[in-house]
């Protein structure tokens, strides 16, 4: 988890860090996912960046909106600032717009958020890597049903 707006949180780096001295692609595991759950982009990109050429993906999530940057980072790893949401688009992030939009225009709590249940957009990322190194070759955004643009790989 990032920790851009989101204190107190442990150090996410040095975490993944950590994990990363333990185990090591092409040597007993072939292919490792970071998912960086975090507010900020630029958090986001910096993890990506950090893991470059250590794991097979880092793909961010919790800002539920799917990111147009999918690439492979220049030493090998696929990345995407935001993987976006399965749910409803026709919300704020998700939730029913009623309580978010009075909560925005009036700041008062005015009710529970409710989950929107209009048609759902599924979102991810697709990702091929190469079988020796573990490492990506390929990533394009998935995006099936529900309101925005569809996108296969
Ligand atoms: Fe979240």
């Amino acid at each position: 988890m990032g920790r851009v707006f989101m204190d107190p949180l442990d150090d996410p780096f040095a975490a993944v860090d950590a994990e990363l001295q333990k185990y090591r692609m092409g040597a007993g595991i072939d292919a490792a996912i970071v998912d960086i759950h975090g507010e900020a982009t630029s958090e986001k990109m910096a993890m990506g960046h950090f893991c470059d050429g250590r794991v097979s993906l880092v793909c961010g999530t919790h800002s539920h909106v799917p990111t147009a940057d999918a690439q492979i980072l220049p030493k090998g790893t696929a990345y995407q600032t935001d993987a976006g949401m399965c749910g409803d688009y026709n919300s704020v992030i998700g939730m029913d717009k009623a309580e978010p939009l009075n909560r925005f225009t009036r700041k008062v709590p005015g009710g529970r958020f409710e989950p929107a249940n209009g048609d759902a957009t599924l979102c991810a990322v697709y990702v091929e890597t190469d079988d020796r190194t573990g490492l990506a070759t390929r990533i394009a955004p998935l995006r099936l049903g529900g309101r925005l643009q569809q996108a296969t790989p």
